[in-house]
């Protein structure tokens, strides 16, 4: 079998450039490990930037984002129970969407039109470096192999095509947190209209939202925490416990139906092409969830390869896949300093004691009393131009 493009990982990254490909009349093909309703069974943050609409629209995917997606005009900042809201749209006139990861990724299935090859095992890539890459696969036994003219890495932190590359061509930066999030969802309308930040000696907590009637609540605990030891009401207290008062007093609780425990890392591998292979999303670099970036740095990764994709294939010009890394990268470091501050400002730290939490003070009374420090905080959180 030939194609142009070979995707290895049908996340969001993959599924997007899958889409944006076919609709230019690129051909691909994507190899994805596990089966749709696992994929689709991943829960994670939902916060959309204006840029990750503007492709669910050019991907001619967001008919149901559009109907059902929650415009924010803001978010409520929250430390030690003295409150800051944060006003995008009269700020700099922006706003987010509140749309589930999730439900994005199911809007690209169904807009793809080319088949996913799901349950493919042990696929690799071979040969990036010459002209003359494929891809192989093993699928009910038998060993299949996709010759290509290049391949795209969208599969996430742990996948295939990073590792293929020799650690000696890779500079990794990374920073593992001593602490994750551990999140809840419920079907109970939010207890606020937009997301809550909150910091609290305890710890940090984040109130979002998936739609009018369902929520997600995470509070931080300790990295190596046991999600057994949390029973739905242990949640709910210690959640109160980090919110202002008035906030605690408006929680609707219920029964969890998903709860789960998550680390927080900031990483990126550099550079992100190697001969014919790209890395894309979370295969070339993760954030801390608290700027809710993830999903929106992934969306801009692959447009800009996409592009580069299509340029090499139909007008045979090597340009866009020359510049790609270092165009993505400056965007992707932006994104890494946004959420690494977020985290610092919001979260505790064990380590740094009672100086480093007058700090955190601090910074929280400049973002009170700064209109340029909120501007900067807006427009880095709604998503700074590509
Ligand atoms: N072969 C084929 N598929 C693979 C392999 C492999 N060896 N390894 C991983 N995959 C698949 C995974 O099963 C997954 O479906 O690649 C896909 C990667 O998807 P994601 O992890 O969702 O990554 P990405 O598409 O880059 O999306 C980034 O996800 O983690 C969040 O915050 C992040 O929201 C952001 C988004
Ligand atoms: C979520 O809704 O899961 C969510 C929202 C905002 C974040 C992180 C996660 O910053």
């Amino acid at each position: 079998m030939r194609t142009n493009v070979v995707i290895i990982g049908a996340g969001p990254a993959g599924l997007m450039l899958g889409r944006l490909l076919e609709l230019a009349g690129v051909d691909a093909v994507i190899l994805e490990r596990k089966n749709p309703d696992y994929v689709l069974g991943r829960i994670r943050a939902g916060v959309l930037e204006q840029g990750t609409i503007d492709l669910m629209d050019r991907a001619e995917a967001s008919t149901r984002l559009h109907a059902e997606g929650l415009i924010h005009h803001g978010i409520d900042f929250s430390f030690d129970g003295d409150r800051q809201r944060i006003d995008f749209s009269a700020l700099i006139g922006r706003h987010v969407m509140v749309y589930g990861q999730t439900e994005v990724t199911r809007d690209l299935m169904n807009a793809r039109k080319a088949p996913t090859i799901y349950e493919a095992e042990d696929v690799e890539p071979h040969d990036f470096d010459g002209k003359s890459p494929y891809v192989t696969y093993k699928q009910g036994g038998t060993t299949h192999r996709i010759d290509c003219d290049y391949i795209a890495g969208c599969d996430g932190f742990r996948g295939v095509s990073r590792q293929s590359v020799p650690q000696s061509a890779l500079t990794l930066y990374e920073r593992t947190y001593p602490f994750g999030w551990l999140g809840i969802l419920v079907d109970k309308p939010p207890v606020a209209g937009e997301l809550v930040y909150a910091h609290h000696e305890r710890g940090f907590a984040l109130c979002s939202q998936r739609s009018p009637t369902r929520s997600r609540y995470y509070v931080q605990v300790p990295v190596d925490e046991n999600v057994e030891a949390w029973s739905d009401t242990r949640f709910w207290d210690e959640l109160r416990l980090r919110l202002s008062p008035e906030t605690a007093e408006n929680l609707q609780t219920g029964p969890s139906i998903e709860k789960s425990i998550a680390p927080l890392r900031s990483f990126v591998a550099e550079p992100l092409r190697f001969g014919r292979l790209f890395l894309a999303g979370d295969a070339a670099h993760i954030v801390p969830p608290t700027g809710a970036k993830g999903l929106n740095l992934a969306m801009s990764d692959v447009a800009t390869l996409a592009d580069a994709l299509i340029e090499a294939t139909i007008e045979k010009s090597n340009a866009g896949v020359n510049a790609y890394s270092a165009k993505v990268l400056q965007r992707i470091w932006k994104a890494e300093r946004f959420s690494w501050w977020m985290t610092s400002l919001l979260h505790t730290f064990p380590e740094t004691g009672a100086f480093g939490r007058r700090i955190q003070r601090s910074e929280f009374d400049y973002l009170c009393g700064s209109q340029a420090a909120q501007q900067s905080l807006a427009e880095n959180y709604t998503g700074l131009p590509s």
